[in-house]
């Protein structure tokens, strides 16, 4: 046992508070009873006051001789007490506990400590999943986008979400629900915001399903990892496309499956299957908007994806993660809404449309996979933050969902005009965008392959950071292009930063020269 534990305290005669020792001051923004706690309270943890039979003077003695009110005294004791400090004997008084509650919370530190360095076995799980990234670079997130980069691809404008609408409704749904929000909960996701995506998903994306179907997950990444968790295993086959949205990669290697990359010609996926290529169980596809090419896949692909699926018993993974952001023409229906054998597994996130932070998605599960699915949740991690997910309910069905997503739709339709205009006129003699119809990237297509590894390593410099579009490739071979970003930044720092990279690019040497 310890010294400080054992050490038998001294007894006192006197008031344990000495009330010349209190210093209050008025002037402090510390409000007047937290102070007189926070100095009782240190004064008590020194030492010398942690005695039985030590007893505090009446709070009326004790106001009288400091000249603050009684209720301030209270305040500050009825903390004392409640943290365990002090303990009320009936008819005797108010006294220092015995044991006061540091001794229950604070471990001895070991009196010798001697660093033993030993070789760490890492699973092979760990080390197939594809990164050449290290250390605390997976800090900033799937982008790796630190501030002061621009036109990196993938990023919302999280400026734009509405924080003072959404702590209203977290405070209302807080005082509302209370206690019942702060317990474990649903594995399947609050009632009411599957509700809420059943009907926007059935209204907005021609889905066809029930609240039952939908299970809250938290993003896009967990939906890929629970979906494959519940239909492949290890060892059995993936299709996805290539390129790919890099975190599917890595989530369906954690996952222990075969990754059977699939190219993509001007209609999407292409579903035709090589000799001795292994059958999938899933077919992963971005069909409103290949991330990161653009292409949308056209119906004939889509009824073809399908009536594969079905031949094959696989399911399709549809990621549907930024339709909203269309700028030319209604979308097409979800895969998900024209699928009449219950192979689709939808899934959408909240990460583009409102925010990545709060890491909220939804699965369209077709029936066989909503049990299955839980229960993998379950296993998992549980659920959601209940009171993220209460509140993105009422923020959907208060109507702050769809006016957010058409406002910033226009915003993003302003800044992608704007981009295109500008990266034309100042970088148009080296490269040739391809706009697509819709997302918040945009490819452009080197005009001179050699120019490949200066503009990457200008970019990396300047901190103007497209990704370059062999980041995002398995086996595909494709002519050197690079992915920018458009939508986080505003026309003038869309300028700003096309102007750097232009006269970087202009002038490689020199440049090299000033940035060593
Ligand atoms: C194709 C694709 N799907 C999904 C996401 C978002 O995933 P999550 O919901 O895990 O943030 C992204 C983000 O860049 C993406 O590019």
């Amino acid at each position: 046992m310890s010294k400080r534990k054992s050490r038998p305290q001294k007894r006192r005669r006197r008031s344990i508070i000495a009330f010349e020792m209190i210093r209050l001051d008025r002037t402090a923004g510390e409000p007047l009873h937290e102070q007189l706690y926070r100095q009782i309270r240190d004064e008590l943890k020194s030492g010398r006051f942690s005695d039985a039979s030590s007893r505090l003077p009446s709070s009326r003695a004790f106001a009288n001789e400091r000249g603050i009110s009684r209720s301030t005294v209270r305040l500050a004791i009825s903390k004392l007490h409640a943290e365990g400090y002090l303990l009320s004997k009936r008819g005797s008084g108010t006294f220092v506990a015995n044991l006061l509650p540091e001794t229950f919370l604070t471990a001895d530190q070991p009196k010798t400590f001697q660093s033993i360095q030993r070789p760490f076995r890492i699973s092979d799980r760990v080390r197939a999943i594809p990164d050449a990234r290290v250390g605390n670079q997976f800090d900033l997130g799937a982008t790796g986008a630190g501030a002061g980069v621009s036109l990196v691809p993938s990023i919302p404008a999280v400026d734009e979400f509405p924080i003072a609408i959404w702590e209203r409704l977290r405070a209302q749904i807080l005082a509302k629900k209370g206690v019942n929000l702060l317990r474990y909960a649903s594995n399947r996701g609050d009632a009411d915001l599957r509700k809420a995506i059943a009907a926007y998903l059935c209204d907005f994306r021609a889905a066809r399903c029930h609240p039952d179907q939908i299970v809250i997950v938290a993003g896009m990444q967990q939906a890929m990892l629970m979906s494959a968790m519940a239909v492949l295993n290890p060892g059995q086959a993936a299709w996805i496309e290539d390129p790919c949205y890099q975190q599917i990669t890595r989530v369906l290697t954690l996952a222990g499956v075969k990754i059977v990359p699939k190219p993509l010609d001007n209609q999407g996926i292409v579903i035709a299957r090589a000799p001795k290529e292994p059958l999938p169980r899933i077919i992963y596809v971005t069909p409103s908007h290949q991330f990161p090419l653009g292409v949308t896949m056209s119906l004939k692909r889509r009824t073809g994806l399908l009536d594969f699926a079905r031949a094959h018993n696989a399911f399709v993974f549809e990621d549907d993660y930024d339709t909203e952001f269309r700028f030319t023409g209604p979308p097409l229906p979800s895969l998900q809404g024209i699928d009449n054998a219950s192979r689709v597994i939808y899934a959408g996130t909240v990460s583009k449309i409102l925010c990545p932070s709060l890491r909220l998605g939804y699965i369209v599960a077709p029936e066989p996979l909503i049990d299955p699915l839980v229960k993998i949740r379950s296993a998992m991690d549980q659920h959601s933050s209940p009171i993220d997910q209460a509140t993105l309910a009422r923020f959907i069905t208060e109507g702050f969902f769809l006016s957010h997503i058409k406002r910033v739709r226009k915003i993003y339709a302003e800044r992608r005009d704007f981009f295109i205009k500008q990266f034309n006129e100042l970088l148009g003699d080296r490269f040739t965008l391809q706009v697509p119809e819709a997302g918040l990237n945009i490819v452009a297509w080197l005009k001179r392959e050699e120019d490949f590894p200066m503009i990457r390593r200008i970019t990396a410099d300047i901190g103007v950071r497209p990704s370059a579009l062999s980041f995002f490739c398995i086996q595909a071979k494709l002519k050197p292009a690079f992915v920018f970003g458009f939508a986080a930044w505003t026309p003038t720092q869309i300028r700003e930063s096309l102007v750097k990279l232009a006269s970087a690019l202009r002038d490689p040497v020199n440049y090299g020269r000033q940035s060593r």
